[in-house]
């Protein structure tokens, strides 16, 4: 079967930069692709190439079989896009931009309003429908500009960190309208920052850094490249993290990591598990809880690239 993305040696220089150094990217027509990576990392510019708005200097990138350089007219038809075709009016109400967008795409004054007012409820707007788009607090503009991107459902849509700087009950809402969209059948290229993202939205992520793919694959396979577990120990008294920490270190050999009352250490498989936790009962050490993890897509990205994804905050950095 034709798949719905598909990305060739994709380059793309500004300058001295190479924002795209030779990318591939697949995703079967119905399917997420999560494309994760850190500030800089050349998502945008991906995305830019894919909807058509970015001419690549090398490579080749299919959109639905449609070549989006040479049949890029055709491609935008099929395509929806955050933040980019909708063109919100700033003096229409939020309702208004919505009826307008759909009415220029075709629908009847009737279908306009009732997929208006679907996408309103969907997007938690209703209270605002009525009010000026220009008026919108920045989460609610962001809200608005989601929904006009899906006005007429596209057959692939394209999230560029949609839910950057969203609060988490937006967030989640928009996480279900691309649950939805996917259920009806879109496939869906999201970028992002957040690990926890594509782990629960993408059937497939590629982890790109610096313009490359450094690592694709299903989110358990990413996280089985790291290998291993992590054994999880919580003391009843915080002052014991240090001790378990030296019985990790002296029984398997382990670094453990202190974090938020917990003492976290990375064993190859449960018998390393097993034996540290035997090693703590007998030293009498009381545990609130205590299990066996697989690694975090945090902890994977980090040992792909041997520095977080998240652009550390002022916080981290002074920490
Ligand atoms: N229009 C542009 N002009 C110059 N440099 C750019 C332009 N767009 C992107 N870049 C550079 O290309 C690299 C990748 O950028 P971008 O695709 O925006 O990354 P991301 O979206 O992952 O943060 C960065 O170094 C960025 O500064
Ligand atoms: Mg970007």
């Amino acid at each position: 079967m034709q798949h719905a993305i598909e990305v060739r040696g994709l380059t793309k220089a500004f300058g001295n930069v190479r924002a795209l150094d030779g990318v591939d990217l697949t995703a079967p027509a119905g399917s997420v692709l999560g494309v994760l990576g850190p500030n800089g990392a050349g998502k945008t510019t991906a995305v830019r190439v894919l909807s058509t708005l970015t001419v690549p200097d090398g490579g080749t990138a299919r959109v639905l079989g449609l070549d989006v350089v040479a049949q890029a007219g055709e491609v935008r038809h099929r395509i929806g896009l955050t933040g980019q075709y909708a063109g919100l009016d700033h003096d229409l109400t939020g309702e208004q931009n919505l009826v307008l967008l759909a009415r220029m795409l075709g629908a009847s004054r009737a279908q306009a309003k009732a997929r208006a007012a679907e996408l309103l409820e969907r997007f938690d707007l209703v209270h605002a429908a009525s009010r000026a788009a220009g008026k919108y607090s920045g989460g609610m503009r962001r809200r608005l500009d989601l929904a006009a991107s899906i006005v007429r459902r596209p057959e692939v849509l394209f999230l560029d960190e949609p839910t950057t700087g969203l609060d988490p009950k937006s967030r989640n809402g928009l996480w279900d309208v691309v649950r939805d969209l996917v259920a009806e059948g879109t496939t869906v290229l999201l970028t992002t920052q957040y690990l926890e993202e594509a782990d629960q939205l993408a059937d497939s992520i590629a982890v790109i850094d610096a313009g490359r793919v450094i690592a694709s694959g299903a989110p358990t396979e990413l996280k089985q490249m790291v290998g291993g577990l992590v054994l999880r120990m919580r003391p009843v008294r915080p002052e014991a993290m240090t001790q378990l920490a030296d019985l990790a270190n002296w029984t398997i050999g382990a670094r453990a990591k202190l974090e938020e009352g917990e003492a976290i250490v990375p064993v190859a498989h449960a018998g390393e598990a097993t034996a540290v936790m035997s090693r703590v009962t007998q030293a009498g050490i009381d545990l609130v809880s205590f299990g066996l993890d697989e690694p975090t897509l945090d902890e994977v990205f980090l040992t792909l690239t041997g520095h977080r994804a998240e652009s550390a905050t002022e916080e981290e950095v002074t920490a």
